[in-house]
């Protein structure tokens, strides 16, 4: 695994899941982490686990001032290095039952979180010289799912944005990437009933959910030097589902 030593990073949506399990490692391997996340006690919780090297910070991704407190947050730890865009909702709908407010719910969290997260981290990044930003997309943004229409529009923005912005700041040596996941392994997929997971599965050539460690560990890649002839690239984890 590379060395993140001492280096810097801020995860939204860190207090538990696939965020979590990026903060686990990435501690694990000598960096510094904020986790900002909603949800305090389990924040609160992950944070007091970690140790010296994880701090949480309340963090709603969808206000821009409190991403501003998160980006300062974190640098007071040191320059920064990296961000993940990693919160996200999902509620199974179908396109018929998606009132404005479930829409625009949707939007604001995985899409504006996301927009508001890169451009609050730019300046953070400019001052320390560079920087790496992955965006938690999904394989709805490469195909789509059912019962899912507010989803798969804010995941292929979030597909898209990468995309933009990775040509926006590739002179200022910010590398910025998607990961697409199939279907992992945590609280998320609990929104979705025990029989259409157990569905789901069945169209994964591997037949297994993904875990939370495998996808964490394609995001430390894409934050690492290891990728550093990589920006604006889709990556897809999802067990043969691409196929
Ligand atoms: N689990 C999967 O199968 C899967 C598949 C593809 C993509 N994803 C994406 O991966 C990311 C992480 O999902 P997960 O599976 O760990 O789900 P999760 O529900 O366990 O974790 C999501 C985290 O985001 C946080 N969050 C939600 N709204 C927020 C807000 N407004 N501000 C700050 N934090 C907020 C939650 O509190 C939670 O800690 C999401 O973007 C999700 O869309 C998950």
């Amino acid at each position: 695994m590379a060395s993140f030593k001492d280096q810097v990073f801020l995860i939204s949506g860190g207090a538990r899941g696939l965020g979590e399990a990026q903060a686990r490692q990435l501690v694990a391997a000598g960096a510094k982490v904020v986790i900002g996340d909603v949800l305090v006690d389990a924040g609160q919780q992950l944070a007091a686990e970690l140790g010296a090297a994880c701090v949480f910070q309340p963090l709603d991704v969808t206000e821009e001032a409190a991403w501003a407190e998160a980006v300062a947050r974190a640098e007071a730890l040191g320059p920064l290095n990296g961000l993940v865009n990693n919160a996200g909702v999902y509620t199974p709908m179908s396109m018929l039952d998606t009132d404005t407010a479930q829409f625009e719910r949707h939007i604001r969290v995985n899409q504006l979180g996301t927009f508001l997260g890169m451009r609050a981290a730019v300046p953070a990044f400019e001052r320390s010289g560079g920087g790496a930003i992955v965006n938690m997309s999904s394989t709805v943004a490469l195909r789509s799912a059912p019962n899912s229409i507010a989803y798969t529009a804010s995941k292929w923005a979030v597909r898209g944005m990468t995309k933009a912005a990775a040509l926006e700041l590739v002179d200022r040596h910010i590398r910025v990437n998607s990961v697409h996941p199939g279907p992992i392994d945590t609280d998320m997929l609990s929104v979705r009933s025990r029989e259409d997971n157990l569905r789901r599965v069945q169209q994964v050539p591997m037949k297994r959910l993904g875990t939370k460690e495998e996808i964490a560990r394609l995001v430390l890649f894409l934050l690492s030097e290891d990728s550093s002839y990589m920006t604006g690239s889709e990556v897809a984890m999802d067990g043969g589902a691409a196929l």
